[in-house]
């Protein structure tokens, strides 16, 4: 079994780098989100973690450490000729081999965005130096034409508050992101199974419903599970035969969109007009407007604010129609 077809989203059972070039067409992905094989011969971190691995699925396959500049390489070349432009790349990666991972992006056109530090629990144990929990998020772009998805308001508006009266959609927008691995006890799992609630966050900010997500490196297929729950489309690959006949079932019974109403529910503040067309008579109103306010004493910031109330329009926007008339 090298390929499986579940409702049009595809499964492959191949090395990405290979597997990719053969199946999967120039600039037709919106994002990729991955967890690439991390490099580290011999690894141990279970005992670190003091876990249980009898559920972990056997066959997990491993970059040799030397072989690890080569492959960052060629598989994110491969990522990056299937990203559409203004397409999306995430990358979780563990310090030893970072700078690999950095490396090989630099050495194509896609730009970064954020690099992001996952903080989580159940850190590897240790008495003699700092206890180490955190992970990389790479998050970069394919160069466009166009904008780039971005879902400002998808998890909270910009408006809302917590208790103490912090923005709430600037704290979820923070590049330390705390969230928890899961504690799977008695279930089947794969090793460095990603968390639902990191992958819904990715997801949720940059793609739509319908997008198209690949993971090259499906593992678990944790990626599948949470694109498929949002109504995403999805193609991957997994080089090991043990875990994609072990994981690969499940999706079978996966219904759509799932994980859509568990999803929260974001007060958004979208100005009434947001998005309607500009016509010369609205700009021309917004900017003897503006002069009035200026001249009135108000700061450009202050002037912009009110504007936007009495447009109806978001302050981006209105500074855009002010620097294109200055
Ligand atoms: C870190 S794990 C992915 C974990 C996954 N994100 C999850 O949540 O379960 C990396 C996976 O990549 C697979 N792998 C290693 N080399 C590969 C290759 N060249 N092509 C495709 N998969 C590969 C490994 O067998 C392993 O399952």
């Amino acid at each position: 079994m090298t390929s499986v077809n579940i409702n049009g989203n595809r499964f492959y059972n191949l090395d990405f780098i290979t597997g990719c070039q053969a199946h999967v067409a120039d600039e037709s992905v919106d994002v990729i989100v991955t967890d690439p094989p991390y490099g580290i011969a011999g690894d141990t971190l279970h005992k670190h973690y003091n876990r249980d691995e009898t559920f972990v699925v056997d066959g997990y396959v491993e970059v040799p450490a030397e072989q690890y500049g080569d492959f960052s390489r060629r598989w994110i070349a491969e990522a990056a000729r299937i990203l559409k432009p203004n397409g999306a790349l995430y990358i979780v990666s563990g310090y030893t081999n970072l700078y690999h991972v950095l490396d090989a992006l630099r050495q194509t056109a896609l730009l970064e965005v954020n690099h992001i530090i996952w903080k989580y629990n159940f850190g590897v144990y240790t008495s003699t130096k700092y206890v180490s929990s955190h992970y990389h998020i790479l998050f970069y772009e394919k160069p466009g034409p166009g904008k780039r998805t971005f879902n400002l308001e998808c998890r909270y508006g910009v408006g809302e508050k917590d208790a103490a009266g912090g923005s709430l959609n600037y704290q979820d927008r923070e590049d330390v992101w705390v969230i928890n691995r899961e504690y799977k006890p008695g279930q089947v799992k794969n090793k460095n199974e990603l968390p639902t609630a990191l992958l819904v966050k990715m997801l949720q900010y940059s793609s739509n419903p319908g997008d198209l997500v690949c993971d090259p490196f499906m593992g678990g297929c944790s990626t599948a599970r949470v694109a498929l729950g949002l109504n995403r489309r999805f193609v991957g690959f997994e080089i090991s035969s043990a875990i994609f006949e072990a994981r690969l079932p499940a999706l079978r019974d996966l219904e759509p969109g799932t994980l859509l109403p568990t999803l929260r529910q974001p007060e958004r503040s979208r100005p009434r007009n947001q998005g309607q067309p500009w016509d010369d008579d609205e700009i021309a109103a917004c900017l003897v407007r503006y002069a009035e306010l200026r001249e009135a004493g108000q700061t450009k910031k202050a002037a912009v604010a009110t504007l936007s109330q009495e447009l109806g329009r978001g302050r981006w926007a209105i500074e855009r129609i002010l620097r294109r008339n200055a």
